[in-house]
C-alpha cells in the first residue's frame, strides 16, 4: 500500500479541516513530526493568524506554530478544493446541538459533501468530531461514494474520537491514547498508522461504531458521575455537611473509587452535549438512555440551585438579589481555559440579572462576554470591587486567584467549586 508506505516515512501529505480546538493542534502535532500539512478553515481570520504563525488556541504554543510555518511543514487555507492535493484528511469540525437539544450535523455533513467533490483515489478519510454511533458508516460513506469512488476500494475510511483535554499540563496528544475504528482492515490500517507517528498508543478497535460509542461513552460517564456528586451535594446541604470533606475522604480509598466535584453545571464543547448525540440515536432503537436524561436534568439544574443559594445567604444578611452587587469570578467553562462555550457562569449570570442584581465578572482568560442581549467585560478585580460587592461568586477555580485574600475582602463569598475549602472563614458559603 503506497500511502501505508509514505505514512510510515511521514512524508503523506495531511489535511486537517476545521482549525480550532482539535483541529489546530493536531495540525501542529503532525506537522513537529515532520508531515506537510495542509489546515483547511472557513474563517479566513483564523487562516490568516495560522499563516502568520499566531495561535488563538491556548494549547498551542507560538514557538511550535511560528517553526512549523517557517519550516514550510504547515500552511492554512480556505479553498477547500485543495484537499485533493492530500493524502490524508482529518475532519474536526464542530458537531453542535440545535435549539431542541438534537443531533446538528450541519458541519460534518456539509464538509463530508465538500471532500466527496474532490476526493482522489486512495485517499483516507477520518472524522475526529465527537458524534452518535454509525455516523461514519451511515451518514458520511454514502455521501463520499457520490464521487463516484468505493470506499475501501478506492478510498478508505475511519472514525478517531480526539480527547483533547483543555488546559491540562499532564496531557497532550502524544501521551493520550487514541482509539481508531475504520470501515473495513485496511482502513483501520492506515488510520492506525497514522496517528502511531504522533501519538505513543494507538487502540484499534473492530469498526467506526465502536470508537464513535466509546468517544460519547467517555463524557456520558463524566456526565453521570458529576449530576451523581451535584445531587449528593444537594443532600449533604439538607443534612448540615460538607460535600467537600466527604468526596475527599471517599478519595482517600485507593481502589474502586474515582472522585468527581460538584459545580454550578457542566460546560465546554463535549460533556453538555455529546450525551444527546447518543440519547438521541438510541430512540431509533426504542431505547431511553435513563442515566443521560436523568443526569442532564440534574446538571441543568445547578445554576438555579446555585442562584437560590445565593439569595438566601443574602437573605440572612438582610438584602436582596434584586440590586444587590454581584461579582462573578470566571466565566470559562473550567479553570485555566479561555473557553466559555456552554459556561455555567453565563446561565449563572443570565439568571442572575433576571433576578436584577446588579452583576459584574472578572476572568483573567476572557475580556467580553454577551448575555442575552447584555455586553459585559471583564472588571479589574479591585480591593475596592472586592470589598463593595455584597456577593463575590467564585464560578470558575482559576489558579491565578488568591483566594485567601479575596475571602479576607469581600463581605460574602459563594464558593461553587470548593476553591476555598482549605479556608476558615465565616463569610464563605459554599456547595
Ligand atoms: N474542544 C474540545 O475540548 C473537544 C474535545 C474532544 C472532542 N471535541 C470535538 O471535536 C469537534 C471540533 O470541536 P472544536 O472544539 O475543535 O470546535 P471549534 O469550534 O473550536 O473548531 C471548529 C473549526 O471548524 C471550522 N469549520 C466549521 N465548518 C467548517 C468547514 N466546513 N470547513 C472547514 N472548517 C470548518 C470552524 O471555523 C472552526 O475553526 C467537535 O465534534 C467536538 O465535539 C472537542
Amino acid at each position: 500500500m503506497e500511502l501505508l508506505a509514505k505514512i510510515r516515512r511521514n512524508t503523506a501529505k495531511i489535511g486537517v479541516i476545521g482549525l480550532g480546538y482539535v483541529g489546530l493542534p493536531l495540525a501542529v502535532a503532525f506537522a513537529e513530526a515532520g508531515f506537510p500539512v495542509l489546515g483547511i478553515d472557513i474563517q479566513q481570520k483564523r487562516v490568516d493568524l495560522v499563516n502568520n504563525g499566531c495561535p488563538y488556541i491556548a494549547d498551542v504554543s507560538r514557538k511550535a506554530l511560528k517553526e512549523v510555518v517557517r519550516k514550510g511543514l504547515l500552511e492554512a487555507t480556505t479553498d477547500q478544493s485543495r484537499v485533493k492535493e492530500v493524502d490524508a484528511i482529518c475532519i474536526c469540525v464542530p458537531t453542535p446541538l440545535t435549539k431542541t437539544k438534537d443531533p446538528d450535523l450541519t458541519y460534518v455533513i456539509g464538509e463530508t459533501e465538500t471532500v466527496s467533490r474532490y476526493l482522489q483515489k486512495g485517499q483516507l478519510v477520518v472524522l475526529e468530531s465527537t458524534t452518535y454511533p454509525g455516523t461514519t458508516r451511515e451518514v458520511m460513506l454514502p455521501i463520499l461514494e457520490r464521487s463516484g469512488l468505493k470506499a475501501g476500494r478506492d478510498f478508505y475510511l475511519a472514525f478517531s474520537p480526539e480527547r483533547v483535554d483543555p488546559g491540562s499540563k499532564n496531557y497532550s496528544i502524544r501521551n493520550t491514547p487514541k482509539v481508531v475504528g475504520g470501515i473495513d482492515g485496511k482502513s483501520t490500517k492506515l488510520a492506525t498508522q497514522l496517528y502511531s507517528q504522533i501519538v505513543d498508543k494507538v487502540v484499534p478497535v473492530s469498526n467506526p461504531e465502536v470508537a464513535e460509542m466509546t468517544k460519547v461513552f467517555e463524557n456520558v460517564f463524566r456526565n453521570v458521575n458529576i449530576a451523581l456528586v451535584n445531587e449528593l451535594t444537594l443532600l449533604c446541604e439538607k443534612m448540615g455537611m460538607s460535600v467537600w470533606e466527604v468526596i475527599d475522604a471517599a478519595a482517600t480509598k485507593p481502589f474502586g473509587y474515582m472522585p468527581f466535584y460538584p459545580g454550578p453545571g457542566v460546560g465546554g464543547h463535549c460533556i453538555p452535549l455529546d450525551p444527546y448525540y447518543l440519547a438521541n440515536k438510541a430512540r431509533e432503537h426504542d431505547f431511553h438512555t435513563r442515566f443521560i436524561e436523568l443526569a442532564a436534568d440534574i446538571n441543568e439544574r445547578m445554576p438555579y440551585y446555585v442562584v437560590s443559594r445565593i439569595s438566601d445567604a443574602l437573605n440572612s444578611k438582610g438584602k436582596t438579589l434584586h440590586g444587590s452587587r454581584i461579582l462573578v469570578l470566571g466565566v470559562a467553562y473550567k479553570k485555566d481555559v479561555e473557553d466559555v462555550r456552554e459556561s455555567p457562569s453565563l446561565k449563572l449570570i443570565k439568571l442572575l440579572l433576571e433576578k436584577r442584581a446588579n452583576v459584574s465578572y472578572n476572568d483573567p482568560y476572557v475580556s467580553s462576554v454577551r448575555v442575552n442581549q447584555n455586553d459585559l467585560s471583564s472588571v479589574e478585580l479591585t480591593d475596592e470591587r472586592l470589598t463593595s460587592a455584597d456577593c463575590v461568586v467564585i464560578a470558575t477555580d482559576h489558579s491565578c486567584y488568591g483566594y485567601r485574600s479575596i475571602a479576607q475582602k469581600a463581605q460574602l463569598v459563594f464558593d461553587t467549586r470548593g476553591a476555598t475549602r482549605k479556608l476558615k472563614s465565616k463569610n464563605i458559603i459554599r456547595l
